[in-house]
């Protein structure tokens, strides 16, 4: 089972579910329905969220949800800015509710740590599993002309923005797919990297551990795997001091699990 299905409900929902019942509650408290009123509503859904285990980051949030909401609403922006704000964030962040995986960038330093990090073979075949805007993979492919990158990315825009990218740079070492990267087998790719939360990591690493093939490499940006600790983690001397774990796969290829190539075939 995936690890985002055994993580339910979201927390987004959590958090509306937490503000529902505030804002049910609240007229039984006071029929105010001024500034204080709506501080006591957001206090409520505050309580409410942490009692139902939302991070604590949540509880500004939560506080200041309501009285933002109807200061907001009293500005009268016309209903279409909405919209277009609500479709913005959707297309930037397609499944970041559910994977609880946002859209943030490794930077240069970042991509220099992986190219030291890449095996010496011949030709190397490389994916980026939540590749953004693509950067890592560009970053890379430009130095490393032999080897192949593959890019896979659920998020519409960021998909849109690095698909435009590749082609203004006429890579054709560079491989992009819009999609969730639970459906790509890793069976043909020798480099795995991965930049998103600690809440995959544990299945991530499974996965690649079940379907990579002899000499695999798993590389993660920040997030370890409590259970099985990396082979090794390097530190590097960027402004977030970022660390880079990885992990080799010695196991031989499993058989029946679908490939990028397998799935052109299909
Ligand atoms: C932290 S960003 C990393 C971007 C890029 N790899 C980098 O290092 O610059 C994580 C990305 O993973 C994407 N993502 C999250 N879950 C995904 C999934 N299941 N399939 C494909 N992309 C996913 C998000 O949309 C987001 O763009």
């Amino acid at each position: 089972m995936r690890v985002a299905d055994r993580v339910s409900p979201p927390p987004i929902l959590t958090a509306l579910l937490a503000q529902l019942v505030a804002q049910l509650v609240t007229p039984a408290i006071t029929s105010a329905g001024d500034d204080p009123a709506l501080l006591l509503q957001g206090a409520l859904a505050a309580l409410l969220g942490l009692a139902l285990r939302l991070p604590w980051w949540w509880l500004p949030v939560n506080l200041l949800f309501p009285l933002l909401a109807v200061h907001t609403l009293s500005l009268g922006l016309p209903p279409w800015l909405f919209l277009i704000a609500f479709g913005l964030l959707l297309l930037f962040n397609w499944n970041s509710a559910r994977e609880r995986v946002p859209l943030y960038l490794s930077n240069r330093d970042t991509w220099e740590g992986i190219n030291r990090l890449l095996p010496e073979r011949e030709t190397l075949r490389f994916i980026d599993l939540g590749s953004g805007l693509g950067g890592t993979l560009f970053y890379l492919a430009q130095r490393h002309p032999q080897h192949h990158f593959c890019g896979i990315e659920s998020s519409p825009l960021p998909f849109a923005i690095s698909w435009l990218r590749c082609r203004l740079r006429g890579l054709d070492n560079v491989e992009l797919h819009l999609g969730n990267f639970w459906r790509e087998g890793l069976g043909e790719y020798d480099v795995v990297y991965a930049f998103l939360s600690p809440i995959p990591m544990q299945q991530l690493h499974d996965k690649c551990r079940d379907e990579m093939g002899r000499g695999g490499l798993l590389i993660s940006n920040s997030f370890t795997v409590p259970q099985n600790p990396p082979d090794e983690s390097i530190t590097l001397n960027d402004v977030r001091q970022t660390t880079l774990h990885y992990w080799h796969f010695g196991t031989a290829r499993r058989r029946g699990v679908p490939t990028r190539r397998s799935h052109a075939g299909a």
